[in-house]
């Protein structure tokens, strides 16, 4: 991820000051994005949870924050102030943003070096106001053109993508520094139905404590998002598989070459006993797969988990069954532990660690 195509890029010596940054997430994966960047970087200072975003300083050199693989984006926080609540008031803030140094933007526009760069800007806004969230990013956009180095441009055609967003009486615009291609992993990625996002993948393999020796298996693999989340780690081996042959099509465009495919019934595994290492999987939720019975599927698949699972091997799953998931658990002896409780398109599925 360190050479990330999308907006500019982070460079080693981006600015050797404190940034002030913002990375936003799927909410309810919070928690498990500020355990993951303290990991990464232990430097990392004070962290403010809010839902689908986290706030964080670093100071020093520019650690590559593209490894920051629990993230759907990130920003640099370029300013925070009062906003009042009438359309009036926007005449305060386009004051402030006029005052803003050029310095806060840091090496930012570097690295697309132009004479002038084009803005894009959109804000969101939460809390009682007489103006609309386009009239704040109107305002900013005013603002910050007044600099001769920056043009209005738009959603399509821009160099920087800048956002405000609105909390009652208060105001931050950020810079963003990444693109689409930093949270799906490029733009040639095959999807099949039930794809999750690279980033709750990353989660869950994350949470399997990845090992350079594993041999690591998702065993309903669909469009093989977790197994290559899994891959961008040192691995021994990864194995995945799907009913499906259409799906089992897709990973193979997804995964590296060493991976190796199968199709397969996950109720029915040609695993060795005690042969995996560690298994993270989003298991059907009979919502665009279909299932006929749930808890038998979780069931059998479950016991074939706990069959083909070294000891204490690692086992994460994603579904928004719960009650399936619970008593399938019950029925083969596993304890399953909520890690997070996500909400993504309306549905609220949870990331799940077993043990037994
Ligand atoms: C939620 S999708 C997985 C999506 C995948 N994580 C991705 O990002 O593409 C669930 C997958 O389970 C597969 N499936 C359903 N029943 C199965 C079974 N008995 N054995 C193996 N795979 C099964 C479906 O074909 C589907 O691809």
């Amino acid at each position: 991820m360190r050479t990330e195509s999308g907006y500019p890029c982070l460079r080693q010596d981006f600015d050797p000051r404190r940034m002030e940054l913002l990375a936003t997430c799927v909410p309810g994966l919070e928690k498990l994005l500020s355990a993951r960047l303290r990991q990464l970087f232990p430097e990392a200072g004070e962290m403010q949870e809010e839902r689908g975003r986290l706030h964080f300083a670093l100071t020093g050199d520019i650690p590559s924050l593209y490894a920051l693989d629990l993230a759907d984006n990130l920003y640099l926080r370029l300013w925070e102030g009062p906003i009042g609540p009438h359309k009036a008031d926007l005449d305060a803030f386009r004051i402030s943003l006029r005052r803003l140094p050029l310095s806060r933007f840091g090496a930012a526009l570097e690295i697309r070096p132009a004479s002038r760069w084009r803005i894009a800007v959109s804000a969101a806004r939460s809390g009682k106001h007489s103006y609309s969230r386009f009239d704040v990013a109107n305002a900013a956009l005013e603002a910050l053109c007044e600099r001769p180095c920056f043009l209005p441009g738009d959603g399509e055609e821009h160099d920087l993508s800048l956002r405000v967003d609105v909390k009652d009486e208060k105001a931050l615009l950020s810079l963003k520094l990444t693109g689409a291609a930093f949270r799906f992993r490029g733009e040639e990625r095959a999807f099949s139905a039930g794809a999750i996002r690279p980033t709750v993948a990353a989660a869950l393999v994350w949470l399997t404590h990845p090992a350079a020796g594993d041999v690591f298996l998702d065993p309903f693999c669909g469009s093989g998002t977790i197994a290559a989340e899994r891959a961008r780690f040192p691995v021994r081996r990864i194995l995945a598989s799907d009913i499906s042959p259409q799906a089992v099509a897709a990973a193979r465009r997804n995964l590296p070459p060493g991976a190796v495919l199968l199709t397969a019934d996950a109720r029915s595994l040609p695993h060795r006993d005690h042969s995996v290492d560690a298994l993270a999987t989003n298991l059907p939720w009979d919502v665009q797969i279909q299932v006929d019975d749930l808890l038998a599927l979780y069931t059998d698949f479950l016991r074939e988990a706990a069959r083909v699972l070294k000891c204490g091997g690692a086992l994460t799953l994603l579904t928004d069954k719960h009650e399936a998931l619970l008593s399938a658990c019950r029925l083969t002896g596993w304890t399953p532990r909520a890690q997070a409780q996500l909400s993504l398109h309306g549905l609220h599925p949870a990331i799940y660690t077993l043990t037994r």
